[in-house]
């Protein structure tokens, strides 16, 4: 966590926030300074104690002098006493005033100021409607597309992609068997806008002789050394900077692992209103979509039920992301982590998702939606809940994900037999291991 800071992201961000904070500190030194002028330099403090000693004084200085310098001094007495009376007041205003830049910066530093400039960036500031009316900003508004970040891509989006958005998917030559399962199965539902990110010449070659959209990257393009070598944790983290361009290039992105059996088109299934729609590896209602679990601390006596918000973490491997800022403020926190931490990118994808803020720590500000596990389905729902549910046999997803499962290649065949070709007992020989 402490990486991300040094982030490019967060680099921009932090300096505008420290010259915020330098012209409140340099406001507080200037505050300073003038409170010192009237503390030791004008006399105030001679002041304030003010009556005898001065009287005292002037008494020793006037030695034998008449009563009509008395009277004068008197005058001036008078004349000093609301002077002094003015400097005080003077003085109290300039505390006050210290006290409140103190405050300002103290809340700067908490980053209130954050939402303040986030009010500048959203629009007008606006009064709470009547109870029950009022609803947050869900949908961030899309980034301006930079077509210089990558005029090649932008070419081949400008082509492939339909109503601005597609499905991505990245594969080397290891695994031409599961991407032809993949796009096969994209190709019967009839699904145009997809395309698959070349990690290697071989694959590049494969798609093409294919009739696959394909997007070879530049050799030069020093990550593309980690995607070659294969490991499927260096593709993990180069995903996430791959499609940084995407959405740069102002197109909403689709990723798609590629053990996924495409069903329905995915883009008639989507809600569109977040930052990031992602399927669940949660198995029920519960468990993807959230619930108290509590846990049991028998020591604590009337108060031993902890409760805990518990959801299951999001698919890494199948998510819907717009082009919005806090979307690829995520792509970037994730890759930077990953980049620094020998950690999965599916457990940092989640946590920089949901952890809030919290002391050093700001949390990611983006919107997110689960997929509906039924339609989006991960492998250990089809196992172990819909092939033994007469009901929802039936029911036809929109995609199938092999995530919990080996023999990849065989299950993906099996889903396709039974959801294509009506075999009903295509899913049996592959029993969920958990179930037995
Ligand atoms: C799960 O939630 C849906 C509504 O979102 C509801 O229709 C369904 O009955 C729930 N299933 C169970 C098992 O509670």
């Amino acid at each position: 966590m402490t990486g991300r800071r040094d982030g490019p992201l967060m680099r921009s961000g932090g300096s505008s926030h420290s010259f915020g904070k330098s012209r409140i500190a340099a406001a507080i030194a200037v505050g300073i300074a003038i409170g010192c002028v009237f503390t030791f330099l004008l006399p105030v403090g001679l002041f304030s104690v003010a009556g005898p000693p001065l009287q005292n004084r002037r008494l020793v200085n006037s030695q034998g002098e008449s009563s009509s310098s008395s009277c004068e001094s008197s005058e001036q007495m008078n004349k000093l006493k609301s002077e002094n009376v003015a400097f005080s007041q003077k003085n109290a205003e300039l505390k006050k005033e210290v006290r409140e830049l103190m405050e300002k910066l103290k809340l700067a530093e908490q980053g209130k100021d954050e939402a303040q400039k986030q009010v500048l960036a959203l629009g007008k500031q606006q009064k709470a409607g009547p109870f029950g009316t009022v609803k947050g900003s869900r949908t961030n508004p899309t980034v301006v597309p930079d077509e210089s970040v990558n005029p090649r891509l932008a070419k081949i989006l400008e082509k492939v992609a339909v109503n601005r958005e597609l499905i991505v998917a990245l594969a080397n030559s290891n695994v031409k068997d599961l991407l032809e399962v993949w796009f096969t199965n994209i190709k019967r539902v009839g699904i145009l806008n997809y395309l698959v990110v070349a990690l290697d010449e071989d694959m590049a070659k494969f798609c093409e002789s294919n009739s696959v959209p394909v997007y070879k990257r530049d050799p030069d393009e020093g990550v593309d050394s980690v995607g070659r070598t294969g490991g499927s944790r260096p593709v993990s983290g180069l995903k996430f900077r791959i499609l940084r361009e995407f959405l740069q290039l102002g197109y909403s992105v689709l990723l798609s692992d590629i053990d996924i059996v495409f069903l329905q088109n995915p883009f008639d299934h989507l809600y569109r209103d977040s930052d990031v729609e992602s399927m669940t590896d949660g198995h029920d209602n519960r468990t993807a979509y959230g619930f108290d679990d509590v846990f049991d601390e028998p020591g604590m006596d009337w108060t031993r039920d902890g409760h805990t918000n518990r959801v299951s973490v999001y698919n890494c491997g199948f998510f819907y992301i717009r082009p919005t800022i806090p979307s690829i403020e995520l792509l970037d926190r994730v890759a930077a982590r990953l980049s620094q931490e020998t950690a999965w990118d599916q457990a940092v994808f989640n946590e920089e998702l949901f952890f809030p803020s919290h002391n050093g720590h700001e949390g990611l500000h983006a919107a997110k939606r689960t997929m509906d596990f039924y339609l989006f389905m991960n492998s250990k729902v089809l196992y172990r809940t819909v092939i033994k549910d007469a009901f929802l046999r039936k029911m036809k997803p929109v995609i199938v994900h092999v995530n919990y499962h080996h023999d990849k290649l065989l299950r993906m065949k099996a889903v396709v037999e039974y959801y294509v070709n009506g075999k009903e007992d295509a899913l049996k020989p592959f029993p969920n291991r958990a179930d037995s």
